[in-house]
C-alpha cells in the first residue's frame, strides 16, 4: 500500500512517516476540533453546546465536556498520479473504432502508447485503423461486447499475451439513448444500466488485480457525460446511468487512492460524434454513412451554412482525457459553459439542505456515525490538487 503524502502541519497525531490507516481519515470527524466540527456539519452554537462542545455563550444547562478534542490527522495532498509518463504503457479503450473513443485512442497512440481498441463493429474499425500514423507503438483491436463479463477476461488475456500488462482502461462505451425514464422501456433501461454502469464495475473487477499486481501503475477513467453533473434535461435513462457512472469513480477514488491505481471520470459536454451527426466527418466511415444514408432534409438544415463544426472535437476530447490521466485529475471537465447550470444544481440542494434547529440539535451520536460518509475527504484534496500547476501528456 501507498501512503498518502502529508503536510507537516497537518501531522499532529502521528509521523508523516507512518501510513495512513483509511479509518482515521473516514473517521476524523470524531476528533475534529470545535472550530472545524462546527463549521463542516453546519453546526449551530447552541446545538453545539447540546452535544457537549464547549462554546462561549452556550445554553446554561448544556452538558460540558472537556475542551476541544485535537485536529485530526487529515491527509493534505491527493493521490499522486500513478501513470506520469505514458511512453510504452498499454491503454485498453472500449468502443474506440469511432466518436470519443477513437479521439481517446488516437491521443494515447501520438502519445507513444500501445492502443488496444476494442469494437463491435468492424466496418467502423476498417474506417478507424488508416488514421493510426505509421510507426505508432502498437495497435490492437479488440472485438468485446463491454456487457459480457467473460469477454473482459478474454479482452485482458489477449492484451498480456501480445503486450505483457495493461496499465490504463477507459470505459467509453456508452448507450446514448435519450429517452425519458417515464416512457422507457424495460430493454431500454436494462441495456443503458448494462452498458453505462454494469461494464465499469467488471472493467474493474477483471483489470484491478492485474494493475495491483505488476505494480508499475495502472489507471481507469470512465467517460460518462455532462448529463452525469447535471442532469435536468429530458433523458431519464441516460442521466440517471450517467449520475451513476460518476459516483462508482468516486467510490473507487475513495477505495483506491492509497494503491497505484488512480481514477477518472470524464464528463463532457457535446462532441462531434453520432450525437452531431453531419457536423464533421473526419473519419471515413461517418463520411461513407452519410453519403450512403444522407440526413433527413430537417435536420440536414440545422446544419446547412454552418461553417466547422461547434461542438468539440473528438481528438480534443482525447487529449483532455489524458492530460487529466497524467494528473490523477478525479473529474476531468472539458466545457466551462456549464458552469452556471452545475452552480445552480448544487446551490438547490444546498438550499434545501434544512438548518439545525436550536430545539432539535444533531444528536452527537448520529454525527459521528455519519461522518465517514460525510467528510470522506477526497473533495479538499481534489480542490488542493487543483491549484498546482498542471502537467500536459505530451511534455511529461
Ligand atoms: N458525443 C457526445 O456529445 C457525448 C457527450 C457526453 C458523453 N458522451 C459519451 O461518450 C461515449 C462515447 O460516445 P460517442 O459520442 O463517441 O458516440 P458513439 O460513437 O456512438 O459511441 C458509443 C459507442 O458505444 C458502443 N457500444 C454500445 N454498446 C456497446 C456494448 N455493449 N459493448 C461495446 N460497445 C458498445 C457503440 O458501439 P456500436 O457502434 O457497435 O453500437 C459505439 O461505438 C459514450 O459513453 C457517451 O455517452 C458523448
Amino acid at each position: 500500500m501507498r501512503k498518502i503524502k502529508r503536510s507537516p502541519a497537518s501531522s499532529t497525531a502521528e509521523s508523516p512517516e507512518q501510513p495512513l490507516d483509511r479509518r482515521q481519515v473516514l473517521g476524523a470527524g470524531l476528533a475534529f476540533g470545535a472550530g472545524g466540527l462546527l463549521a463542516s456539519l453546519g453546526l449551530s452554537r447552541p446545538a453545539a453546546a447540546q452535544e457537549g462542545v464547549p462554546v462561549s455563550g452556550a445554553r446554561a444547562g448544556a452538558p460540558q465536556t472537556g475542551g476541544p478534542p485535537p485536529l485530526p490527522p487529515e491527509p493534505k495532498f491527493a493521490q499522486s498520479p500513478p501513470l506520469k509518463d505514458l511512453r510504452g504503457k498499454v491503454a485498453y479503450i472500449t468502443a474506440a473504432s469511432d466518436g470519443i473513443g477513437l479521439g481517446i485512442a488516437r491521443a494515447a497512440s501520438l502519445a507513444g502508447m500501445k492502443v488496444c481498441i476494442g469494437y463491435r463493429n468492424p466496418e467502423r474499425l476498417q474506417a478507424a485503423l488508416p488514421l493510426f500514423k505509421a510507426g505508432n507503438a502498437g495497435v490492437l483491436p479488440i472485438r468485446h461486447d463491454v456487457t459480457d463479463p467473460d469477454g473482459w477476461t478474454q479482452m485482458l488475456e489477449q492484451v498480456k499475451r501480445q503486450y505483457g500488462k495493461l496499465h490504463l482502461v477507459v470505459n467509453n462505451a456508452g448507450i446514448k439513448t435519450l429517452r425519458e425514464a417515464s416512457k422507457a422501456s424495460y430493454e431500454e433501461w436494462d441495456n443503458a444500466v448494462a452498458v453505462n454502469c454494469s461494464a465499469i464495475f467488471h472493467s474493474v473487477q477483471v483489470c484491478l488485480p492485474h494493475m495491483l499486481a505488476h505494480g508499475e501503475g495502472g489507471h481507469f477513467v470512465t467517460t460518462a457525460s455532462m448529463g452525469g453533473l447535471l442532469p435536468g434535461v429530458n433523458a431519464g435513462i441516460y442521466t440517471s446511468t450517467k449520475i451513476a457512472a460518476v459516483g462508482i469513480m468516486e467510490a473507487l477514488r475513495v477505495e483506491l487512492e492509497e494503491t497505484s491505481v488512480g481514477t477518472s471520470v470524464f464528463c463532457p459536454g457535446g462532441v462531434n460524434t453520432d450525437n452531431y451527426v453531419g457536423t464533421g466527418e473526419e473519419n471515413p466511415y461517418r463520411a461513407a454513412q452519410l453519403k450512403a444514408h444522407p440526413l433527413p432534409p430537417e435536420i440536414a438544415r440545422r446544419f446547412k451554412n454552418r461553417g466547422r463544426p461547434v461542438s468539440m472535437d473528438p481528438l480534443e476530447a482525447g487529449w483532455r482525457v489524458l492530460n487529466g490521466v497524467v494528473n490523477n485529475d478525479l473529474f476531468i471537465l472539458s466545457h466551462p459553459e456549464f458552469k452556471p447550470g452545475m452552480q445552480e444544481r448544487f446551490d438547490a440542494i444546498m438550499a434545501s439542505t434544512p438548518p439545525v434547529e436550536a430545539d432539535a440539535p444533531i444528536p452527537k451520536r448520529r454525527v459521528a456515525f455519519e461522518q465517514g460518509v460525510s467528510r470522506c475527504g477526497i473533495y479538499p484534496r481534489e480542490i488542493e490538487h487543483r491549484k498546482a500547476p498542471r502537467k500536459s501528456y505530451t511534455s511529461v
